[in-house]
């Protein structure tokens, strides 16, 4: 089963509080909203009445899974909407804005939601205007975006082209690709993986034993998850091939759910061939049960059934795609009791791998925590990394990865 999923918020994920203003450009916020996510961003809308005229906010809910705001009072539940909204922001951008809304900010004015919430936050302010040509050139405009400048507040020019009004000239909406780059480039995040694939496999696999019983691991997904956040992020479409595991998929991340070990070497077989970079993150049953029982094994015949389960070896996907690799960096785990550097250095060469992150397991190391302590061992050094969090740890791993790439 696939499905790209927006998933749901989470504290490491940034916030953008877009503005949306009445203008026909509206409908292109849609495109904005979903560019944003894609790169793993959250995303809530406010608009103003006109917007509304052009563009439902049924039509942003949907897109967003967020409550979409317009009127100061539309929530009961908290009556001072524009300050909370406010500080959710960690960037506001207004696109499209009209020559209306520019002016209010200017000058401070604050009568309705989009404009009391633009005067109560303290995010950078991003500004994506789109109005008539001798309206964008009306020196009270220009005027106004000169006032907003000195604030601080950054703009992204219009286009020249053909407006909606008919006339020619200085007006459109800047590209939404434009919109989206300057706004992510305002949160701080860095798009060095656009236009590249990524494919990570997290989680454990579960190999049944009978319809209510499974062979398993401890691994919570934490670490593969965060790596596809991290580099969705960072502007890559990624392949997220996840296990069984109780986490929200990462916004603006291609989902492959699976269950067994087969399961999970089929889809990273797919995902593998158009993959820059492949992250095997997962840790999968080595073992299955030959074959799993039919109907719920009972008590009274464990000893007969269950105590002689015939296991088999699952497909090791990691060897098996690293020894097909051409343009892929690949990247294994090792996760060891004993010896940790010394049996990362054996999987680094019997894996195929082009570099193996290798951590200490067992007593509540690594599975299941926020944090972790890995060694990156590839086939010119070995370097120990010091505790870190599993969200950091991520883009030190694609910092890493990054250095394989042709
Ligand atoms: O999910 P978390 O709770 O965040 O925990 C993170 C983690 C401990 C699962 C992670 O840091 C980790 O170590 N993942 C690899 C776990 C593992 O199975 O290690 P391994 O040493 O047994 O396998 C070596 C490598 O081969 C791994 O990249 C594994 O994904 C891969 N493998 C193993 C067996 C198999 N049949 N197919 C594989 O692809």
């Amino acid at each position: 089963m696939t499905n790209v999923n927006e998933g749901a918020a989470n504290p490491a994920q940034k916030t953008v509080l877009l503005g949306v203003t009445g203008c026909i450009a509206a409908y292109k916020s849609c495109e904005i909203v979903r560019g944003l996510q894609k790169a793993g961003v959250r995303v809530k809308v406010v608009m103003t009445e006109h917007a509304t005229e052009f563009v439902g906010p049924t039509t942003f809910r949907a897109l967003t899974h967020e409550t979409v705001a317009v009127g100061l009072f539309d929530d009961p539940s908290d009556p001072i909407h524009h300050v909370s909204l406010a500080q959710e922001a960690d960037v506001f951008l207004i696109a499209p804005c009209t020559a209306n809304v520019i002016a209010k900010i200017a000058n401070g004015i604050a009568d309705d939601l989009l404009t009391t919430t633009a005067l109560a936050t303290t995010a950078p302010l991003v500004i994506a205007p789109a109005m008539n040509v001798n309206m964008y050139e009306n020196g009270a405009t220009r005027y106004n975006i000169g006032k907003l400048h000195i604030r601080g507040a950054r703009f992204i020019d219009a286009g020249d082209g053909y407006l909606a009004c008919g006339d020619i000239g200085k007006g459109r909406l800047a590209e939404v690709d434009d919109i989206v780059s300057a706004t992510l480039d305002e949160l701080g995040v860095k798009r060095d993986l656009a236009g590249r694939s990524v494919m990570i496999t997290a989680g454990p696999t579960v190999e049944p034993i009978d319809p209510v019983r499974y062979i398993s691991n401890h691994s919570s997904g934490k670490t593969g998850y965060a790596l596809a956040r991290a580099a969705a992020l960072r502007g890559a479409d990624v392949t997220l091939i996840s296990g069984p595991v109780s986490l929200a998929a990462p916004q603006g991340v291609h989902m492959v759910h699976v269950k067994t070990a087969r399961d999970m070497f089929a889809a990273a077989e797919d995902a593998f061939e158009d993959a820059d970079i492949a992250i095997f993150a997962a840790a999968v049953a080595d073992m299955r049960p030959r074959e799993a029982a039919g109907h719920k094994l009972k008590k009274g015949i464990a000893d007969a059934e269950l105590g002689t389960i015939d296991l088999v070896e699952n497909p090791d996907i990691l060897a098996t795609l690293g020894e097909r690799k051409e343009q892929q960096v690949v990247v294994g785990f090792a996760a060891e009791t004993n010896d940790v550097v010394a049996n990362a250095e054996k999987k680094l060469v019997s894996k195929h791998a082009d570099l193996v992150v290798a951590n200490e397991v067992g007593g509540g190391r690594a599975f299941g925590a926020d944090d972790n302590v890995v060694w990156f061992v590839d086939d010119q050094d070995v370097e120990e990394l010091p505790r870190m969090s599993k969200t950091r740890l991520a883009d030190e791993i694609l910092n890493k990865a990054m250095q394989f790439l042709a």
